[in-house]
């Protein structure tokens, strides 16, 4: 059993102090994908994002007539006072980061261009967006994405087409892929990326959705952002949608209640299943690590201030000038 990864304690699904740790740690210290470039298309429009607390702005500076393209889309921070990172893939998703802290992009996500930029992702256009708020905290949803032992019992049209019995998630440099049956899987239907720490990407049923689960201050609050992507007419847009959101729907009840039992104590900590939760394992363990780093610089920090502290205080004893009799 000492072999076998356990969870993270409740502790960390309901600490401020934590939270204050993970935003510094793993979230300005990661890369988020923002969308396709079909998301960036309406030149009307600016995109915001909020991540952690800090606001992101695409905007589409190109004309008009130049259609679907990545030239003239700008990410910004709102606060100009901060700078931050963007890359689009050959593929056309556009990622960004909160801070310069986070590595290069190839070094954050190696091997992600080789498995995505065999599909395109400026064929399907952006449809709708929706937000709202859910008592979780942000773990809480991934926890659930990343694994699909709670498919079959929670999401009964979902498992009817994407067998949870082949499910299959694959780790890599900071993201995931789920395969629902590897022996059929293509890039054009069943293909679920996660990237860490909080966004996803879904080629399936027909179209394409993206959600992130943004931390808010409160770790027992996240709020959920879901884009959706098709290519179909509006009636078979709204089939899909109808069938996807009532996914969506069955795993936002489901980790209202997780956060309710991790919060009163029902739950404390867990030991995970290697094989069906490694997914679950992977990002846990990554969130630690980043978590226990930031840990340890901030401490490193405060040591080194309370040295100048006491090497300044120091110097102003031995300035002031003692009289001699
Ligand atoms: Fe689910």
């Amino acid at each position: 059993m000492d072999s076998l990864t356990r969870t993270l304690p409740a502790s960390w699904f309901c600490s401020e102090p934590l939270y204050q740790l993970e935003r510094k740690g793993v979230f300005q210290k990661s890369w988020h994908l923002l969308g396709p470039v079909t998301r960036f298309q309406d030149r009307s429009k600016k995109v915001k994002y909020e991540i952690a607390q800090t606001t992101l702005i695409v905007e589409n500076r190109s004309p008009e007539s130049d259609g679907i393209g990545k030239d003239g889309i700008v990410v910004y921070a709102e606060d100009q006072s901060i700078e931050i990172k963007s890359h689009f893939t050959p593929s056309g998703l556009l990622f960004a980061t909160l801070s310069t802290k986070a590595p290069d992009f190839d070094d954050y996500f190696t091997g992600l261009e080789d498995l995505i930029n065999k599909v395109d992702f400026s064929k399907l256009p952006h449809r709708r967006s929706i937000s709202y708020e859910g008592k979780f905290n942000w773990k809480t949803m991934i926890d659930g994405f990343q694994e699909c032992l709670h498919c079959q019992y929670t999401h009964p049209t979902f498992t009817a087409q994407y067998p949870p019995t082949t499910y299959l998630v694959t780790n890599h440099v900071n993201f995931s892929r789920h395969l629902s049956d590897p022996s059929k899987t293509t890039t054009s239907d069943g293909l679920f990326l996660y990237f860490f720490p909080i966004c996803t990407l879904n080629v399936y049923g027909g179209g394409m959705s993206s959600f992130r689960t943004c931390p808010s201050t409160k770790p027992g609050v996240a709020r959920m952002e879901f884009d959706y992507y098709h290519a179909g007419t509006d009636e078979e847009f709204e089939k899909y949608y109808k069938f996807v959101r009532q996914v969506a729907l069955e795993d936002f009840e489901l980790c209202e209640r997780a956060q309710m039992n991790l919060e009163s104590g029902v739950y404390g900590e867990g030991i995970l299943n290697p094989i069906k939760e490694n997914g679950v394992a992977f990002y846990q363990g990554r969130v630690k690590e980043m978590v226990y780093r930031q840990h340890e610089e901030d401490q490193k920090e405060r040591a080194e201030m309370e040295r100048m502290e006491d090497k300044c205080s120091g110097q102003e004893v031995n300035s002031v000038e003692v009289p001699v009799k």
